[in-house]
């Protein structure tokens, strides 16, 4: 049983344990559980995903009150295009309908936005609204959301390498000349720190194609909230139980002075 059971802890007692020089820049998220949260209240998976975006609002104020950076969530992936037709129309709506209601607020919060993922077949009305809310908070400075779409890390890296293979081939570069910062330079997320820490929620323990390069040496923080249950609380839980890790990159020992701005590999 945890602590919480026999005294209630507060947010604000749990924000005071929280280290603020050990803040993660970059948390990445899956949220998972939106369909068994919904089933489990006898309600259409949809307003689990109704509620989620709700949750993903509160998670983007704490994390940007909290002094994180960059928050990098999975909001439909390229295996979510099996899903029932009803239910992938439903998400691609949601997104559009957020966004058009949303992108002032974020753009006036000072939010980059970025959508990261192939986002050729999605209907034109979509497209449009994710390059118009990137192109508007192009220049925001205080806190980037990346939201993946249709993003796969397998079909990242096979991009990747198709990319660099053609290069190569053609002569513009030397195949010896592959290496990890080349790579890493060619992904979908070129100029974006490593996350030093994954959260997923429902207690599912998996990384599910997500950020697959990129997650090289992130700690993993597993959650057994459903993500519509997920709030501030549980952040700041996972904030405290990755500020306990000793992050050791393959070494003896945490690197002292880690630096946001330098390092675009392993973080
Ligand atoms: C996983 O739960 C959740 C999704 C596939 C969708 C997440 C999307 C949002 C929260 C909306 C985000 C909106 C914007 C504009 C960024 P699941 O359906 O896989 O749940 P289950 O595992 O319980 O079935």
């Amino acid at each position: 049983m945890t602590l919480e059971k026999f005294i209630p802890i507060s947010n604000l007692e749990l924000f005071q344990e929280i280290d603020k020089n050990k803040i993660p820049k970059h948390v990445a998220i899956i949220m998972d559980g939106n369909g068994r949260w919904a089933t489990k209240k006898g309600l259409p998976r949809s307003s689990g995903h109704n509620k989620g975006v709700s949750v993903l609002k509160e998670i983007i104020k704490v994390s940007k009150n909290l002094g994180c950076k960059i928050l990098t969530v999975y909001a439909f992936s390229t295996e979510n295009w099996i899903r029932p037709a009803k239910e992938v129309d439903f998400l691609l709506r949601l997104f559009e309908k957020v966004l058009k209601k949303e992108i002032k607020e974020i753009h006036q919060e000072s939010i980059k936005i970025k959508f990261i993922g192939d986002l050729s077949p999605f209907p034109d009305s979509l497209k449009s609204i994710l390059y118009r809310s990137e192109a508007i908070t192009k220049d925001n400075k205080n806190f980037t959301l990346n939201v993946c779409v249709n993003y796969g890390g397998r079909q990242e890296i096979v991009k990747v390498a198709k990319e660099l293979a053609y290069k190569s081939f053609s002569g513009e570069i030397n195949p010896s000349e592959v290496d990890e910062k080349l790579f890493n330079s060619k992904l979908l997320t070129q100029g974006i720190k490593d996350p030093e820490l994954l959260i997923r929620t429902s207690g599912e323990k998996r990384i599910s194609n997500f950020l697959l390069w990129q997650l090289a040496y992130s700690e993993i923080y597993i959650s057994d909230v459903l993500w519509p249950d997920f709030n501030e609380f549980e952040f700041l839980k996972a904030i405290i139980d990755y500020q306990s890790r000793n992050r050791r990159f393959g070494g003896i020992e945490s690197l002292p002075n880690e630096s946001f701005e330098d390092s675009y590999c392993s973080s």
